[in-house]
């Protein structure tokens, strides 16, 4: 498979799917709930996705899809070669308030889960953020690289906060460890497009937790070709909970969130 093609044609669908969504912005929504009143979808959640499962499985039948409104599609899992995950829109509830940083977010993995393409669209700037494995990151086509800022102290981070509330304490000490030590903090609301922040040098690192495949596997890969580093908690590989940074801030980082417990 030519994976430059199929990042091309990936861009293509995100971009399609970012004029659909785009129709919906700023209108009145039908609110589905999903596992809690905090986490639903909108109507224009359910019509992205169609757009970019229709579209992904017309050009690759054979591969498998997992999107976050409509599960599994495609060929079977247990016999398909390649795997999609499609995150129709993340930012929904911002999207939902009419708050312009929302993203949609398609990744491909192979069998064995290692990622191959990742495209990020944000529909209102019209920014496209994209990676091919061991073919580096761009923006609208032009190359990105992560910060090379070595120091906390100047350092502006991110993190976001789960809709599973059920952890009364809920990031808050992991977010008060980095409060006093950071120049800034910021929550936007987006996890894919906050990873393609840390990508483009805009954040110098970023953790949250739990997130699904669809929220960071397209976003992970950007800030891996972009010269950045990935992780969980613990510095291992990425499951649920994800470290991403430009790499010299990542041990740091790592130690003041051991510490500063769940
Ligand atoms: C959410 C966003 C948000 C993050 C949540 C995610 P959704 O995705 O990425 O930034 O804090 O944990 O679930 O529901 O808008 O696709
Ligand atoms: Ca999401
Ligand atoms: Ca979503």
């Amino acid at each position: 498979m030519n994976l430059q093609v199929v990042r091309g044609t990936v861009t293509g669908i995100a971009y399609q799917a970012g004029q659909e969504v785009m129709r919906y912005f700023n209108q009145p929504h039908e609110l589905e709930t999903k596992g809690s009143a905090f986490d639903f979808a909108t109507e224009a959640d359910v019509a992205s996705e169609r757009l970019i499962s229709d579209a992904l499985l017309a050009a690759f039948p054979d591969h498998h899809l997992v999107g976050e409104e409509g599960g599994g599609r495609g060929a079977p899992a247990e016999s398909a070669e390649y795997f999609w995950f499609v995150d129709p829109i993340d930012g929904t509830s911002n999207f939902a308030s009419g708050i312009p940083f929302f993203s949609i977010s398609i990744a491909l993995t192979d069998r064995a889960g290692d990622l191959l393409v990742g495209v990020v669209y944000n529909p209102v700037a019209q920014k496209v953020f994209s990676a091919e494995r061991g073919q580096g990151a761009t923006l609208n086509g032009q190359p990105l690289q992560v910060s090379g800022n070595t120091a906390l102290d100047q350092a502006m981070l991110c993190s976001g906060f789960p809709y599973d509330r059920s952890n009364p304490r809920y990031n808050i000490n992991r977010w008060m460890a980095f409060l006093p030590l950071a120049r800034g903090l910021r929550r936007f609301g987006s996890a894919a497009l906050e990873l393609c922040w840390v990508a483009a040098g805009r954040l110098d690192g970023y953790w949250e937790g739990p997130l699904n495949y669809w929220d960071y596997y397209a976003g992970m890969l950007i800030v891996q070709e972009a010269g950045g580093k990935v992780s969980d908690y613990a510095g291992g590989k990425p499951q649920a909970e994800i470290l991403a940074s430009n790499g010299h801030l990542h041990d740091q980082m790592l130690q003041i969130i051991a510490a500063a417990g769940d």
